[in-house]
C-alpha cells in the first residue's frame, strides 16, 4: 500500500488526477467503507489544504425510525455530529441525491454553519444501487473555491468508495 500521498504540481485538474489514481489504487484493496473514507477525507483534504473535509453516513436511529446524517471520518476542527433530511447543505445534498455547491455559505438558507471560518462548500452524495448511503463534504475558508472541475472529481472519487 501507499506510504506517501503525492500532490501534483500545477492546476486543478492535474491535482485531482494524481489524487484520483492513489485513491483508486488504495480502494482496489481495501473493502471496509470506513476505512476508505477515513482515508479518502486524508488525502483530499492534505491535496487541497481545504478547512474541513469529511464524510456524513446516512443511519437508521432507533430512538426515532427515522434516517439521519451521522458524521464519519473526517478531518479538520470537530463538526456537528447529526443532520436531519433536508437541512443545511448535506441534507439538501441527501435529499435532492445531487451535487451542492455553495460559493457563499452565508447566502444558503439553512446553511448550518460548524464553524465561522467555513466561507463555501461542496456537498458530494455516495451512492449505493441508486440510493445515497452518505454524503462528501468539503469546507473552505474562502468564498467561491468550488466549481464543476471540483464535482467532476469528487463524484468520481466517492464512486471508488
Ligand atoms: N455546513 C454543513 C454542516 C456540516 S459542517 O460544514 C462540517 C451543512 O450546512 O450541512
Amino acid at each position: 500500500m501507499a506510504e506517501n500521498l503525492i500532490i501534483a504540481e500545477g492546476g486543478k485538474t492535474e491535482k485531482y488526477q494524481v489524487l484520483y489514481d492513489q485513491i483508486k489504487a488504495l480502494t482496489e484493496g481495501e473493502s471496509d467503507m470506513i476505512a476508505n473514507m477515513a482515508n479518502i477525507a486524508s488525502m483530499i483534504h492534505e491535496t487541497f489544504g481545504f478547512w474541513w473535509t469529511g464524510f456524513y453516513r446516512v443511519c437508521s436511529i432507533p430512538e426515532t425510525e427515522k434516517e439521519m446524517l451521522v458524521l464519519g471520518p473526517f478531518q479538520g476542527p470537530l463538526a456537528c455530529s447529526r443532520i436531519a433530511y433536508g437541512k443545511g447543505v448535506c441534507g439538501t445534498a441527501w435529499a435532492k441525491a445531487n451535487t451542492v455547491i455553495v460559493p457563499d455559505v452565508d447566502q444558503f438558507p439553512g446553511h448550518i454553519a460548524c464553524s465561522s471560518a467555513s466561507k463555501s462548500e461542496i456537498v458530494v452524495p455516495v451512492f449505493k444501487d441508486d440510493t445515497v448511503i452518505a454524503v462528501l463534504d468539503i469546507d473552505s475558508a474562502d468564498f467561491d473555491t468550488f466549481d464543476e472541475t471540483d464535482a467532476l472529481w469528487l463524484e468520481r472519487i466517492v464512486a471508488l468508495i
